[in-house]
């Protein structure tokens, strides 16, 4: 499939046949997919989580609107934003930078410096400044996540329909530390797709020359 023919392919699912699983060669290729994709900083704001319990998928569904395709899909992926590790005093960030190669010491501290000083400075310290910028990094791997899995004739549906407060308590997790930013199950359509509806590109797109 071309990238475009890809781009056809994904819809958003509303459910998926419980009987079909995806692969485990196919999942690992959708997680890594969406290890590499862009982040602010190269920070990788996110971390996943892959819920196949099937009480807690029930749960969930009960506060996400009731939609199926939580307990329909073959695979669960809850994207989770990070916030308090980037609020000072953490160590993820120096952990992201000790990752990466510097000619000199004193050139690995003043990178470390900067990013915090810079994000220190837009955000403040402020957990939904954080949030918003974090939820924001998390929208990436969730679209590289649905491209890959395309590719491989498996579909997704993005899924923010949800009491994100009793997600964080169902799947324990402290709001102050990480927030669910959002629901990608991954499985088999049952129901042909519809036809994508979109604004035309005329209406879309300006050139300024
Ligand atoms: C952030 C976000 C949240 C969404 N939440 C839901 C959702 O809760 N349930 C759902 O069925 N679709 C959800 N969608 C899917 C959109 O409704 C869908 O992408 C849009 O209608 C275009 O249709 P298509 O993806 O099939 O082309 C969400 C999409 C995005 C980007």
């Amino acid at each position: 499939m071309t990238h475009l023919e890809i781009m056809k392919f994904r819809h958003a699912c509303k459910i998926f046949d419980e009987n079909k699983k995806v692969g485990k060669a196919d999942f690992d290729a959708i997680l890594q997919a969406g290890i590499l994709a862009p982040s602010y900083m190269g920070l990788e704001h996110w971390d996943f989580l892959i819920v196949q319990n099937k009480a807690l998928r029930e749960q969930i569904r009960e506060k996400s609107w009731d939609q199926q395709q939580i307990t329909t899909c073959s695979h669960l992926v809850v994207i989770l934003a990070k916030i308090k590790e980037f609020k000072a005093g953490g160590t993820y960030i120096a952990e992201a930078i000790n990752r990466r190669s510097f000619a000199s010491e004193e050139k690995r501290a003043s990178a470390l410096k900067f990013y915090e000083d810079a994000i220190s400075g837009i955000f403040k310290n402020d957990d939904e400044a954080i949030f918003h910028w974090s939820h924001a990094q998390c929208m990436f791997p969730a679209l590289v996540m649905m491209n890959e899995a395309a590719s491989r004739g498996i579909d997704s549906c993005p899924i923010e329909g949800f009491d994100r407060t009793a997600l964080n308590e169902i799947l324990g997790i402290d709001w102050n530390d990480r927030r669910v930013a959002l629901l990608v199950p991954f499985g088999y359509r049952v129901k042909p797709q519809p036809q994508k509806i979109r604004r035309s590109i005329d209406d879309v797109v300006k050139w300024i020359e």
